[in-house]
C-alpha cells in the first residue's frame, strides 16, 4: 500500500468527506444549518451537560449577581440556571455579547426561562464593556464559556484585568489544546485525527451536512495559512499564568469533559 493510501486509510471519513467536497465542488461556506446539526449533536451533547453543571455547581448562596461573557445563545448559561441548588438567590443576570443575532436568541430564552430575573443585555465585546466600566459596577461571579477564545488576545487580557475590580470570582471553560506549531507535520496529523473522530459523532445526512458546512470548511481553514486565525486558543497552563500575572488567584484548574478538539477545562479564580 502506497504511503498515501496507508494514511487515507487511517482517517477514513475524513478522506471520503474531503473527496465530497472536491467531487461535488461545494462551496467552502458555513452553514447556519450545519453549525446548528454540528452543535446540538455529537461530543456537544455531554460536553455541554458537563459545561452548564460545572457552572451551576459555582451558583452558591450568595451569587446574587452574575456577567456572562460572550454567552452567545446562551447554550451554556440557561441550562447552568435551571440546574442551580438556588435558584432564588440571583437577583441579577447582565449578557455581554457582540453578535447581535446570539444575543437576540438569549434575551428570548431569558424571558421565556427566567422571566422574573432582571436582565441588562449589552450588544458589545469585552473590550468596549469593560473600558466603561464605573467604580461601583459589581458582579459577585463572571463566566466566559469558549469565548475568551474569540477575544483578540490585547482585548482579551486588558478587558480582564479590568474587570478583577469589579468581578469576585471568574469562572471559564476552554480547550486544552496540544502545543503544536500551526503548520507542522504533527499539528496537521492532530487535525486529520481530531477530525476523523469528529465526524465519526454523526451519522447518515447528519454527518454530511455537518462536513460539507462546518468541518470541512473548519478543517481547511486551519489547514491554509493564508486563512486569518478568528480565535486565538492556548494550552491550559498558558491561561493560568496569563491570569495570575493579571493579579487573579486561580483556585481550580482542571479538566472536566473529554472532547474531539481538546479536553475542556475549568478555569475558577478569585480577584
Ligand atoms: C464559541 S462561542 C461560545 C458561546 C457561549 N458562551 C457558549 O458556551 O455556547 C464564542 C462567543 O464569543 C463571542 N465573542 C466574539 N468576540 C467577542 C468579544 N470581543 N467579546 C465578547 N464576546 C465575544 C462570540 O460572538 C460568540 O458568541
Amino acid at each position: 500500500m502506497s504511503p498515501a493510501l496507508k494514511k487515507a486509510a487511517a482517517f477514513p471519513l475524513l478522506t471520503d468527506a474531503l473527496h465530497r467536497t472536491q467531487s461535488e465542488g461545494t462551496q467552502i461556506y458555513t452553514s447556519p444549518a450545519a453549525f446548528e446539526a454540528f452543535i446540538r449533536g455529537g461530543g456537544n451533547v455531554p460536553l455541554y451537560e458537563r459545561v452548564s453543571a460545572e457552572l451551576a455547581s459555582h451558583y452558591t448562596s450568595s451569587t446574587r449577581s452574575l456577567l456572562d461573557i460572550g454567552c452567545g445563545d446562551g447554550h451554556a448559561l440557561f441550562p447552568a440556571l435551571a440546574a442551580t441548588a438556588h435558584p432564588h438567590t440571583l437577583e441579577r443576570l447582565t449578557l455581554v455579547e457582540p453578535a447581535s443575532a446570539l444575543l437576540a436568541s438569549a434575551v428570548a430564552r431569558a424571558q421565556a426561562e427566567q422571566p422574573t430575573l432582571p436582565l441588562q443585555a449589552l450588544n458589545e465585546g469585552l473590550g468596549a464593556f469593560a473600558a466603561k466600566l464605573q467604580p461601583d459596577d459589581h458582579w459577585d461571579l463572571a463566566q466566559a464559556t469558549f469565548a475568551l477564545q474569540a477575544i483578540p488576545e490585547p482585548e482579551r487580557w486588558a478587558g480582564l484585568a479590568r474587570l478583577r475590580a469589579h468581578v469576585k470570582r471568574l469562572v471559564i471553560v476552554e480547550f486544552d489544546i496540544p502545543d503544536l506549531e500551526r503548520g507542522s507535520d504533527d499539528y496537521i496529523a492532530s487535525l486529520a485525527q481530531r477530525y476523523e473522530r469528529a465526524l465519526g459523532e454523526y451519522e447518515g445526512a447528519t454527518r454530511d451536512l455537518v462536513a460539507q458546512g462546518f468541518l470541512i470548511p473548519m478543517f481547511l481553514g486551519q489547514l491554509d495559512a493564508q486563512t486569518a486565525a478568528t480565535n486565538w486558543e492556548h494550552p491550559m497552563p498558558v491561561w493560568r499564568e496569563k491570569l495570575e500575572s493579571l493579579g487573579w488567584r486561580v483556585t481550580r484548574l482542571a479538566h472536566i469533559s473529554d472532547y474531539f478538539w481538546a479536553p475542556a477545562f475549568v478555569l475558577v479564580a478569585e480577584a
